[in-house]
């Protein structure tokens, strides 16, 4: 995703505001743009007070009933079995009725023997049936957080290199956390939480109505001040829910950047000062939780405080009309029973409704991540580029957001099968050209084509099969030799993967194992040498097969005659193939047909190797020698 405003994001999460702080800053002192808040994903605080506050279901609630309809056989059976549940134990309190104003009074014996054998079913049954009720909600909830994880990591796999480029990996992983277990859990216990409880509060209603309508009279008019009291909790709510996301999520971050560094900070010595800092995080995160449970307390001491009220009111009141001899000692009992059943589902609703506001927090996080979109759009055309591919850049413009028209490339051709050396200072755009052949980036005009079709025509998978842009640092993943090669080609033969490795070199180093190619190589094959790696890598791309393939600086980290030989093995392995390669060693450019050279982002000199480090000798000379340089590199050539 293209963020055409990425300091808007860092701006809002250094300054560590809370979501309606960032609004006033940005609204009131700022004056930034609606569009700008919208690319950052703050555009919800726009509207001043939410649409949904006003709205019987908030849109965060209505996304979450969307995501619970596929699993609502899960939902339903559930709701049926706590209903069941509640429904029974509804009824103990009619049957202590019965005990107190029959029974009891009656002295019969087998009705009191039956009476307790109805306490006992009505309490073991209700205790039975939620448990299996919470069973039928937990495999919902993990049916759930699976399709959202899924959803969401098959989305982030189409987003583009400049989100990658700007969002720490603890920001793009922290969804997948907390947040989506929140949200299943929440989802799971949704609805059969709300069936559940207008179907008690209803029956339990009905049922003081018909035991004693007047002391019904006297508790109602709690509920609706409970209900619109509890209103006055709900904004300090979610401002505190957001808030403990926002930190919940800068300390991953902070987390997973400082674990993928502790080697290198050793090396450093800053240990310490990382500690500090994450010491710092930790804290503020502890601060908005404990904000959050504050407020959370007040709702759960609001709550009690209402049930509590209605207990002395069916006391004192009740109290009164037993005296009097209009109310039964049994009645007075039940109804005291049900004032607990009325609240409960109450109380448990002000508790759900503490969870719907952390809850919608992360719903907001999950559908400001979903909202992202690629910059890099994938196209529908299926045409495949078979060797040999001629590259043409006609017009290309490009920037980066700091760096506007950093590069231009009026026009250049590079021809079917030819072997062309990019070489250019430190920041000269040569990657850069690299990445948008292969389409990490989009130019921002002009077009590059590929066999005559503009690559933007082309559909992505298949570009991609067919470039193949190796960088300094290749990504590879845990696992053996073997698996690392077969990562881009499955159905590789024994040969194919040997034919593979011999052009790069693997089996040399490979024979040297004790498993051979089937040696496990470490997280980021970081227990391979930097030339192994990047001779594995090499291999790799050999398998593929490109089209076209690029690499960049892909062997700076080979002793200078092994170089040779791979780049001359590369050219007999792919004879058809177009080759760009990027160097800094003088090196490479003789085992190239053409040289390009780069520089400030615009192609200052193309020629042919023998002639033209004479032909440019003047070129060079305006490059400052690296001091102490390795003498083999472009920049000595001045001196
Ligand atoms: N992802 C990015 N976001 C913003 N600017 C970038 C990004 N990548 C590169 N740049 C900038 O673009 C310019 C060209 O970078 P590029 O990586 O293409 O240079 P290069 O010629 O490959 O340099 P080197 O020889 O050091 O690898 C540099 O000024 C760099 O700072
Ligand atoms: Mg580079």
């Amino acid at each position: 995703m293209r963020h055409p405003e990425p300091r808007l994001r860092i701006l809002a999460k250094s300054l560590e505001l809370t979501e309606r702080r960032i609004f006033h800053a940005f609204t009131g002192r700022l004056l930034l743009q609606q569009s700008s808040l919208r690319q950052v994903g703050y555009d919800h605080l726009l509207s001043g007070p939410r649409r949904h506050e006003f709205c019987w279901l908030p849109s965060e609630l209505r996304w979450l009933c969307r995501q619970t309809r596929p699993l609502l056989h899960l939902h339903l059976a559930s709701f049926l079995c706590f209903t069941a549940g509640s429904l029974l134990a509804l009824l103990t309190p009619l049957v202590l009725k019965w005990l107190i104003d029959q029974v009891i009074p009656q002295r019969q014996t087998g009705l009191l023997a039956l009476a307790v054998f109805l306490v006992f079913l009505g309490y073991q049954g209700k205790t039975t049936l939620t448990s299996f009720g919470s069973y039928l909600m937990l495999a919902a909830a993990q049916r759930m957080g699976l399709r959202l994880r899924m959803s969401l990591l098959q989305h982030l796999d189409t987003l583009s290199a400049d989100y990658y480029e700007d969002t720490p990996v603890g920001t793009v992983v922290y969804p997948f956390r907390e947040p989506i277990d929140e949200i299943s859990y929440f989802g799971s216990d949704l609805l059969p939480a709300v069936l559940r409880m207008f179907l008690t509060t209803g029956f339990t209603i009905a049922t003081m109505l018909t035991l004693s309508p007047a002391l019904t009279a006297a508790i109602l008019p709690l509920v609706p001040a409970f209900l619109v009291a509890r209103q006055h909790f709900r904004r300090r709510l979610t401002v505190d829910s957001d808030q403990v996301q926002i930190d919940r999520a800068s300390w991953s971050e902070f987390l997973e950047e400082h674990l993928s560094s502790v080697i290198p900070i050793q090396l450093l010595g800053q240990q310490k000062r990382q500690e500090r800092r994450a010491f710092q995080r930790l804290a503020q995160s502890l601060r908005s939780q404990q904000r959050l449970f504050r407020s959370g307390l007040r709702l759960t001491v609001f709550s009690s405080f209402a049930v509590i009220l209605s207990m002395c009111t069916v006391i004192g009141y009740g109290g009164v009309e037993v005296l009097a001899g209009t109310l039964s000692v049994g009645s007075l009992v039940a109804f005291y029973s049900f004032i607990v059943q009325l609240f409960e589902p109450l109380s448990g609703a002000a508790e759900l409704y503490t969870r719907a506001q952390k809850t919608c927090a992360s719903i907001r996080q999950l559908q400001f991540a979903f909202r992202l979109t690629p910059s890099v759009v994938n196209a529908v055309m299926t045409a495949t580029i078979s060797p040999p591919a001629q590259i043409d850049f006609v017009d290309v413009e490009f920037g980066y957001p700091r760096q506007k028209n950093m590069l231009r490339i009026p026009t250049l051709r590079i021809g079917a099968g030819e072997k062309v050396a990019l070489v250019g200072d430190n920041g000269a755009g040569k990657s850069t050209v690299a990445k948008l052949i292969a389409r990490v980036y989009d130019v921002d005009g002009g077009a590059i084509c590929i066999g005559g079709n503009n690559i933007r025509s082309l559909e992505l998978q298949s570009l991609r099969r067919s470039v193949c842009y190796l960088p300094r640092d290749p990504v590879l993943f845990d696992g053996t030799l073997a698996s690392n090669l077969h990562f881009v080609k499955p159905s590789a033969s024994h040969d194919e993967l040997n034919e593979a490795m011999r052009s790069a070199g693997v089996s040399d180093f490979a024979a040297t194992f004790p498993e051979g190619i089937y040696q496990r190589v470490g997280p980021g094959a970081c227990q391979l040498s930097g030339g192994q790696r990047q001779r594995l890598a090499l291999a790799r791309a050999l398998l593929q097969r490109p089209s076209i393939l690029i690499l960049d600086e892909a062997t700076s980290c080979l002793d200078l005659s092994s170089e040779r030989v791979l780049i001359g093995n590369l050219q007999v392995s792919l004879p058809q193939s177009t080759l760009i390669v990027i160097s800094h060693r003088l090196s490479t450019l003789e085992s190239c047909t053409r040289v390009l050279v780069l520089r400030q982002g615009r192609i200052v000199a193309d020629g042919i190797p023998d002639s033209f480090i004479k032909a440019h000798d003047q070129f060079f000379r305006t490059c400052a020698p690296a001091p102490g340089g390795n003498p083999e590199t472009l920049r000595d050539l001045s001196l």
